[in-house]
C-alpha cells in the first residue's frame, strides 16, 4: 500500500521536522516493507530530511526550471531540497486556485520531462456523482485530456471533491466501481482520497484496486497517520 499524506496549508519547517522524526522512530521498527510513504508539506516547510523510510515530496511547482515568476518556484528552488515527487491536478488547485485542465497537462508535461515521480489528482463534485457512475466517468476522464497516461512514474489519486474534509468517505461500493471503472483507462496504481481515517482504512485498504490512500486531515498529526500507515 501507498500511504500519502497531504498537509495542504498546515505546519511549518519546525512542526514538520518533529512529525517526521516521530514518524521515523516508529516506521524504522514497524513499517511493512512492502508500503511506501509519501509526506507533502508546505513549501516553506522543506529541509534536508533524509529517510529511507519516506519520501517528501511537493504539493505544487511551477512548470518552470527558473525565471521571471513572481510568487512561484521552480525547479532550481525545488532542486535544493533534492525534491523529485509532486502533486498535480489537485481538486484545491483545480477550483480554488483556478488552475486549467491545460495548464495541468502542461505541468504534468514539464515534471515528466524531468522524471518526477507525480501523483495526479481527478475527482468529481457532487453533482456529477448524483448522476451516477457514468457521468462520473465522463469527467474523470476529461481530466486525463493532455496527460501521458503511459508515463511509467505516475500514479492516480481519486478523491471525489463531496469526501475530502467533509468526513463523508466515499462508500466500498462507489470507490470499487470507480476504481475498477478507472484501472480500464489507466493502468497505474490507484490512490483514494476523501476522510480517509484509522476507522475506515481496513475498509477501503481492502478494496481490490486501491493500491493507496491520499490523506489530509487525519495526516496532520503523526499519531493518527501513523494509525493508518500501521492499520
Ligand atoms: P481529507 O483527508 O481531509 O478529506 O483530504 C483529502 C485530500 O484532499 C488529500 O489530498
Amino acid at each position: 500500500m501507498i500511504y500519502a499524506a497531504n498537509f495542504k496549508t498546515n505546519h511549518t519547517r519546525q512542526s514538520t521536522r518533529e512529525y517526521l522524526g516521530k514518524l521515523q522512530a516508529k516506521l524504522l521498527l514497524e513499517l511493512n516493507p512492502n508500503d511506501k510513504i509519501y509526506i507533502f508539506p508546505p513549501l516553506t516547510a522543506l529541509d534536508e530530511y533524509s529517510s529511507s523510510d519516506f519520501t517528501v515530496g511537493v504539493q505544487n511547482a511551477y512548470p518552470v526550471e527558473k525565471g521571471a515568476f513572481t510568487g512561484e518556484v521552480g525547479l532550481e528552488q525545488l532542486a535544493e531540497f533534492n525534491i523529485n515527487t509532486i502533486l498535480i491536478g489537485h481538486s484545491e488547485r483545480r477550483d480554488i486556485l483556478g488552475e486549467s485542465q491545460e495548464q495541468i497537462a502542461k505541468k504534468f508535461a514539464f515534471f515528466k520531462e524531468q522524471g518526477f515521480k507525480i501523483i495526479y489528482c481527478i475527482g468529481e463534485s457532487l453533482e456529477i456523482r448524483e448522476q451516477g457512475i457514468e457521468s462520473v466517468m465522463e469527467h474523470l476522464i476529461s481530466q486525463f485530456d493532455g496527460i501521458d497516461t503511459t508515463y511509467e512514474n505516475f500514479m492516480v489519486a481519486y478523491e471525489p471533491i463531496w469526501a475530502i474534509g467533509t468526513g463523508r468517505t466515499a462508500s466500498v461500493e462507489e470507490i470499487t466501481q470507480t476504481h475498477n471503472e478507472l484501472k480500464k483507462v489507466v493502468d497505474r496504481p490507484l490512490l483514494y482520497g476523501g476522510s480517509v481515517k484509522g476507522a475506515n482504512i481496513a475498509q477501503i485498504s481492502a478494496i481490490e484496486n486501491v493500491n493507496g490512500v491520499l490523506v489530509g486531515g487525519a495526516s496532520l498529526n503523526p499519531e493518527s497517520f501513523l494509525e493508518l500507515v500501521l492499520h
